[in-house]
């Protein structure tokens, strides 16, 4: 089965609107929506038992304040930390969401996502497996449907492997002549890169190959419009309600 057609916003909230909530939980998502976004992209990791959550680092220090890895922590330990306190006095108690616990949050608020599979080393088809299993189980119906994005490509072949009706793109950094290859490979029909990084002709070909363009992480407001100037469908950013207003004026 091919993934459906897939229509994407122009800008979508980087893990939640980070600027403002402390990145990846429940607040941020909800911030997002608050601030205008109609999408989120947020990233999606193993606890060390399995549990898909939403993490972006493979170790729990900097957000959640323990010094360790995610995939050496059991999902009990790691609900019992505080997520917000590192950001800020009023966002202590955020907790680390379950991406069941996010996924109920999109469909109260009414978001669409880009779920960026984060795997920890080694464990790219199991984070990829255990992501689509749970879209299969929780996504509501009436959200757009979403899509995939992993800076591993085994992570995306894994979810072609088992779940061909999510959308995927590939998430590279700085794009090589190789992008339409790894592109092809997975299925995908779009690719994700650095905003900073992406030279005019490189967004000229992508685009003239068909595929959909999102840009992380653009916080600049004339920055995304020289990047939609370019051809880019879709920027990322930490400031969805700065980047809205720059591409709505
Ligand atoms: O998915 C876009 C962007 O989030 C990729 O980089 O490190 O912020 O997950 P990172
Ligand atoms: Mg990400």
């Amino acid at each position: 089965m091919s993934p459906p057609p897939l229509k994407l916003p122009r800008v979508v909230g980087h893990r939640g609107a980070a600027t403002y909530a402390p990145e990846n939980t429940l607040a941020s998502l909800r911030e997002a929506r608050r601030r205008g976004a109609t999408w989120v992209e947020f990233d999606v990791k193993l606890s060390g038992d399995g549990v898909a959550m939403l993490m972006h680092d493979d170790s729990l220090k900097r957000t959640a304040g323990l010094d360790r890895l995610a995939s050496a922590t059991p999902w009990s330990q790691i609900q019992s930390l505080d997520a917000g306190a590192w950001m800020a006095p009023r966002f202590v108690g955020q907790r680390v969401p379950s991406f069941v616990e996010a996924i109920a949050c999109l469909g109260e608020e009414g978001l669409g996502a880009n779920v960026e599979i984060k795997p920890c080393p080694g464990r790219e088809a199991e984070t990829a497996r255990a992501t689509v299993e749970t879209l299969r189980k929780h996504w509501p119906a009436r959200l757009p449907t979403p899509l995939l994005s992993s800076f591993q490509d085994a992570a995306l072949a894994a979810a072609l492997e088992a779940a061909p009706e999510y959308p995927r793109a590939i998430l590279i950094d700085e794009l090589k002549d190789d992008w339409r290859a790894r592109a092809e490979a997975v299925g995908a029909v779009g690719v994700n890169t650095n905003g900073k990084k992406l030279a005019p002709v490189m967004a000229a070909e992508i685009k003239a190959a068909g595929y959909l363009l999102s840009v992380y992480t653009i916080n600049d407001p004339d920055k995304a419009r020289a990047l939609v100037a370019m051809g880019v469908d879709c920027v990322i950013t930490d400031s969805p309600d700065v980047i809205l207003a720059a591409s709505s004026g």
